[in-house]
C-alpha cells in the first residue's frame, strides 16, 4: 500500500509507456497512452478508492470526504504527451494527485469534500485537434459529441479509437457522467526557467496566458520547377513563409507574446515540384487578449496582400480561442500556506505553458502549483525534475488541499 511518497518511482514506470529514442510519445487513445490510463487507475484500485471513467476517457479516483453532500475538489492533470515529450509535462500532475490522495490517507488526514485525482485526456491536442480535449468536455466547453467526431491526424476519430481501438478505454472501470467539481488544484512541471533562475522550489501560479490555435490552409498551383516560369507561379510555400515571418514579428514586439508554427505540410512535397499546398499550424499566446488580437490583425491583413501579389488562397480555421485564465486568490493563497507550513519558499510565476487549469478556470476556483524545470526544457527528452523538487511538490500539493477544503467550506 503506498504512503505517496513514491512519485519518483511511479513516474519511472509511467514514462516506459511510448518511450522512444525521441523521448515519449503517447497520443490521446493510442495503446501505450491507454496503458497509462490503465496504470492510474490500477494505483486507485489498489489504494481502495473509488475509480470511473467518462464518455472521452478522462479518469477519476476519488477519496470520500467527511462531508458527500459536498461536491469534490478535483487535482490532476493529463497523461499524453506531444510527440517528442517528456517525462513530467502532465504524468507529473497525475501521478502528484494520486501520491498525494494516498499521503492524505496513509496520514489519516481528513477533508470536508470528496477529493479526486484527474487523468484529463488529450490535453496536448498531439493526435486530435484540440487541446485540453478532456477537461473541456467535462467543463462544457465541448460537448462530448463534438469531441468524440474529432478526427485524429491518423484517421479514426476519437469516438472510433476508444470504442474500438487498441487505445480504448480503461478495463473494469464504470463510466461516469456525473461532472460535479468545488475547485481544481494542478501540480505541474514549470516548462520554463523563472523558478529554477530565482533558485526557488515552489511556485504559485498568478494566471495561464490566453492562447489561440488555428490552421493555414495556402492554396497555390504546382508545376514543374524548371519550365514553370517564375512570373507565373502561385507558389503555396512562398505565400505561406511570408505569412510565417509577419506572425514571427508580429509577436516580437508584443511584451511576452509568443507565435510558433510548430507544424507545416507541403504538397506535393517533391524536389523537382513547385509547392501547390501548404497547411500549417498556429500557436499564439500572450497575458493579454488585446496581444493577441494585434498579431492576428496583422496575419490577416498580410494574408489581404499576399493573396494578391501572390495569386493564391488562403483560409484560416480557428480551433480554439481561450482568454487569460487569472488563477484565485483565496486557492493560491491556501498553496502559500501550505509552502509556508514545510519551510520552503515559494513565488508567484506566469504561465505560458496551456494547462487543463484554463478549462477548470472557467467553471470554479482553480489554481497551480509548480516545481522548477532544469534548463526550462520541456516538450524534449530532455524534460527533467530533480527528485527533491519532485516530492516536495507533491507534499505541497497534499498540504494545499487540506488548505483549499477548508477554504471551500468556509466561503
Ligand atoms: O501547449 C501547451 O502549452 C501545453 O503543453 N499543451
Ligand atoms: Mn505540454
Ligand atoms: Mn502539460
Amino acid at each position: 500500500m503506498s504512503d505517496g511518497t513514491n512519485v519518483v518511482a511511479r513516474l519511472d514506470e509511467l514514462k516506459q509507456h511510448g518511450a522512444y529514442e525521441g523521448g515519449i510519445d503517447r497520443p490521446l487513445a493510442s495503446p501505450q497512452e491507454r496503458a497509462a490510463r490503465e496504470l492510474f487507475a490500477g494505483w486507485g484500485k489498489a489504494a481502495g478508492f473509488a475509480v470511473t471513467q467518462d464518455a472521452v476517457g478522462n479518469v477519476f479516483i476519488r477519496r470520500a470526504g467527511t462531508n458527500p453532500a459536498l461536491k469534490p475538489i478535483l487535482t490532476g492533470s493529463h497523461l499524453d504527451t506531444v510527440k517528442t515529450g517528456g517525462a513530467y509535462d502532465g504524468a507529473y500532475g497525475v501521478v502528484g494527485a494520486i501520491c498525494a490522495l494516498e499521503m492524505l490517507e496513509a496520514r489519516g488526514i481528513a477533508t470536508a469534500h470528496p477529493i479526486e485525482a484527474v487523468a484529463w485526456v488529450g490535453e496536448e491536442g498531439s493526435r486530435f485537434p484540440l487541446g485540453c480535449l478532456g477537461s473541456s468536455v467535462f467543463c462544457g466547453i465541448k460537448s462530448a459529441e463534438e469531441a468524440l467526431a474529432l478526427e485524429g491526424d491518423d484517421g479514426p476519430t476519437l469516438r472510433e479509437a476508444l470504442e474500438s481501438g487498441p487505445g480504448g478505454y480503461v478495463t473494469g472501470v464504470p463510466m461516469r457522467s456525473e461532472r460535479d467539481v468545488a475547485g481544481y488544484i494542478e501540480l505541474h512541471v514549470e516548462q520554463g526557467p523563472i523558478l529554477e533562475e530565482a533558485g526557488i522550489s515552489l511556485g504559485a501560479v498568478t494566471a495561464i496566458f490566453g492562447q489561440r490555435r488555428l490552421r493555414a490552409t495556402v492554396q497555390g498551383v504546382s508545376g514543374h520547377a524548371g519550365t514553370l516560369p517564375m512570373r507565373l507561379r502561385a507558389d503555396a510555400l512562398c505565400a505561406a513563409s511570408e505569412l510565417i515571418l509577419v506572425l514571427d514579428r508580429a509577436a516580437r514586439v508584443e511584451p511576452d507574446a509568443v507565435a510558433t508554427v510548430g507544424r507545416i505540410v507541403v504538397e506535393p512535397n517533391g524536389t523537382n515540384v513547385v509547392p501547390g499546398l501548404v497547411v500549417f499550424s498556429l500557436d499564439l499566446r500572450a497575458p493579454d487578449v488585446a496581444s493577441l488580437d494585434r498579431i492576428e490583425a496583422a496575419f490577416n491583413a498580410a494574408i489581404a496582400e499576399v493573396q494578391t501579389r501572390r495569386n493564391v488562397r488562403v483560409e484560416v480555421e480557428a480551433f480554439e480561442r481561450r482568454g487569460a485564465t487569472p488563477m484565485v486568490p483565496a486557492l493560491r493563497d491556501g498553496i502559500k500556506r501550505a509552502a509556508a507550513a514545510l519551510g520552503k519558499p515559494i513565488m508567484d510565476v506566469p504561465s505560458g505553458a496551456g494547462h487543463d487549469a484554463m478549462s477548470l478556470g472557467t467553471i470554479v476556483p482553480t489554481a497551480m502549483i509548480f516545481v522548477p524545470s532544469i534548463g526550462g526544457c520541456s516538450h524534449v527528452a530532455e524534460e527533467r525534475t530533480s527528485s527533491a523538487d519532485l516530492e516536495l511538490g507533491v507534499e505541497a500539493l497534499a498540504k494545499a488541499l487540506v488548505e483549499v477544503d477548508r477554504t471551500l467550506v468556509e466561503k
